[in-house]
């Protein structure tokens, strides 16, 4: 894609639940399209890990308010830093993993970074998450559901913890993605749901490669379709 003038905000929102493959296509599609990307997933975690630090309980609504009015979250490359600390390792472990969804439920967390996440999009983004094509980029050029069964994303997990030597058992990462979909997808505020006008894409039994392409097209489709609207 050419960054001409009226690309320059163009966004593609990929959501979708806990190891659907998000990252890694979200990666490749920004890294094909010459596009930014952001984890908005790391954010949340980033979030997570700073409350847990701070010892600041889900329920400790105004401890919260007055943590997120002073802080600071960069990015560099892979890497996320919080308050120029470099977390990037912290925020995957399985504690973060079962923290971060009670945190991110609450209305005072999604306010703090709702801006924080729209400018971001400045120069084009290929945006990973939760709610970004339904409120966070709702009139992004392209939006994204991705999804698979809860047993291929469990074993996807545990195939990943294999491969860096960690320790895993399939019916505990199965038990936390069901876990972790719940709390996403019933919580009051932003749940994961799909967005109006998205695609929405199985990738059960997709290679990666297949699921790039398939979002490249349709990015490809929706670059076309914003042209042809301004020309009218
Ligand atoms: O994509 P991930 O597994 O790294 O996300 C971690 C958690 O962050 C996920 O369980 C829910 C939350 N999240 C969210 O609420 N909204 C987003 N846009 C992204 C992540």
């Amino acid at each position: 894609m050419n960054h001409s003038e009226e690309e320059k905000n163009f966004v593609i929102t990929i959501d979708g639940p806990a190891g659907a493959g998000k990252s890694t296509i979200a990666r490749l599609v920004a890294k094909k399209l010459k596009l930014p990307y952001l984890d908005t997933g790391a954010i949340y975690r980033s979030i997570a890990w700073l409350l847990n630090e701070k010892q600041i309980l889900p329920t400790e609504d105004k401890k919260i308010s007055a943590i997120l009015k002073d802080f600071s979250i960069s990015f560099d490359g892979s890497k996320v830093l919080i308050d120029g600390r470099d977390i990037s390792k912290e925020i995957r472990t399985p504690e973060i993993d079962k923290l971060v969804s009670p945190y991110s439920a609450i209305k005072g967390v999604r306010d703090a970074l709702l801006q924080l996440q729209r400018d971001q999009s400045a120069k084009g983004l290929v945006a990973e998450g939760r709610d970004m094509g339904t409120v966070v980029f709702p009139d992004a050029a392209l939006k994204i559901f991705l999804t698979a069964s809860a047993e291929e994303r469990a074993l996807r997990r545990y195939k990943e913890r294999i491969e860096k030597c960690e320790t895993a058992n399939y019916d505990e990462i199965l038990k936390q993605v069901n876990d972790r979909d719940n709390y996403d997808i019933n919580r009051e505020i932003a749940p994961l749901r799909p967005a109006v006008g998205c695609v929405v894409i199985n990738t059960t039994k997709m290679t990666i490669d297949e699921v790039v392409e398939t979002i490249s097209s349709f990015a490809a489709l929706a670059a076309e379709h914003r042209m042809s609207q301004k020309i009218e």
